[in-house]
């Protein structure tokens, strides 16, 4: 039955948002705690980065564990049971296993029964291309009710011998929980997603080696002039993608969820699209990069702090190994 009984519109069939959740790992790691590790300062970290903590995972804090937690959270919040949903969509670089997916790990730890799980490797904009597919499967009327999770531990995969990466990362977890909804035109929902990769550039950010690549270090790398150069260019033509697709300028934007890499490229990307600074959501501060959790993150600690309400029109946006890149507008 229609939620909206007595609209004339025709309703559309909508991935709507019910549900956010978090985890953060117990560890919070300062970076004056870190310059007794690294060879690094406060002041060097926070002029750069706008960067002043990070939490780092203990070894019980795998994705997947965080992944669970963050999902309990979401389904708490929408107040729907595990049994109800069809779908989870894991995005992360760190998986606690090469396969089974975590997803699976998550689907268990729920007691999900019905729903199939997989992860989504798109590095940090891993969440957005979670959406996307959610959106797309939900839209189609293959499913209902699907978590997107971002969950990671960047902390594994850092080489606290390369001062210019290891002081950009933290771990941790957010989720949403996806229904479908029939909707009139300006209701709630994912309005469009817009995914790009250029795998010409995968040589500036990346993890060096895998279970296929054994001799490899494993650990992070990234050229960060160049991820930088290229980051605010791309993502500002994601984001003029989402507001073309609608006929909308940032005028009409509500707020900002961006990736939450780096202070001075959300600043960019908010200056170049005439967005002032207080509806830009910004947790860099307190988590920084955490990769593919970083926009569930935001989300998250944005709703629940009162500022994102109901009804608004929100632009995410992100970029990261890959290169991978995209945008997605919802309204909550
Ligand atoms: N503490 C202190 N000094 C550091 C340091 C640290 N953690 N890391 C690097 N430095 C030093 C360098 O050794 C260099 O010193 P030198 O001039 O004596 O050689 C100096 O700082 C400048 O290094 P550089 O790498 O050129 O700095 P930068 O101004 O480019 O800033 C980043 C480095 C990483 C902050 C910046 O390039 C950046 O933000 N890139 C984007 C990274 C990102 O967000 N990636 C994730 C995308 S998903």
């Amino acid at each position: 039955m229609s939620q909206y009984p007595g609209t004339a519109e025709p309703l559309l069939r909508r991935a709507t948002l019910t549900g956010l959740g978090h985890y953060l790992p117990r560890n919070i790691v300062s970076n004056a705690d870190l310059s007794q590790r690294v060879d690094t300062s406060d002041e060097w970290i926070t002029e750069r980065t706008g960067i002043r903590q990070r939490h780092f995972a203990s070894p019980d804090e795998t994705a997947g564990f965080m992944a669970a937690q963050a999902a309990r959270e979401a389904l708490k919040a929408a107040g729907v049971e595990a049994q109800a949903l069809d779908a989870i969509i894991l995005a992360t670089s760190t998986p606690d296993q090469a396969f089974p997916a975590t997803a699976v790990h998550v689907q268990a730890a729920l007691g999900a029964k019905r729903a199939f799980g997989f992860d989504i490797s798109a590095a940090c904009s891993g969440f957005i291309f979670g959406l996307s597919v959610a959106d797309s499967m939900i839209r189609s009327g293959q499913v209902n009710n699907v978590l997107v999770i971002g969950s990671e531990v960047y902390s594994r995969i850092l080489n606290f011998e390369d001062r210019g990466t290891c002081v950009l990362f933290g771990d941790g977890a957010g989720a949403a929980l996806l229904q479908a909804r029939d909707v009139p035109r300006s209701g709630p929902g994912i309005l469009s997603t817009h995914l790009h990769s250029d795998g010409t550039l995968a040589d500036i950010l990346y993890v060096d080696g895998a279970v296929g690549q054994r001799d490899k270090s494993g650990f992070l790398v990234m050229n960060g002039r160049e991820v930088f150069r290229h980051a605010v260019n791309l993502l500002a033509s994601a984001v003029n993608e989402a507001l073309l697709a609608h006929d909308l300028t940032a005028k009409d934007i509500d707020w900002l969820v961006p990736h939450q890499a780096n202070r001075r490229i959300i600043d960019g990307v908010g200056k170049k699209l005439g967005l002032p600074p207080e509806r830009v959501v910004i947790t860099v501060d307190a988590h920084a990069n955490t990769s593919a959790a970083s926009i569930p993150l935001a989300l998250w600690q944005a709703v629940n702090d009162g500022r994102i309400k109901a009804g608004q029109l929100i632009l995410l946006e992100a970029l990261g190994g890959g290169l991978t890149w995209g945008s997605a507008l919802l309204r909550l």
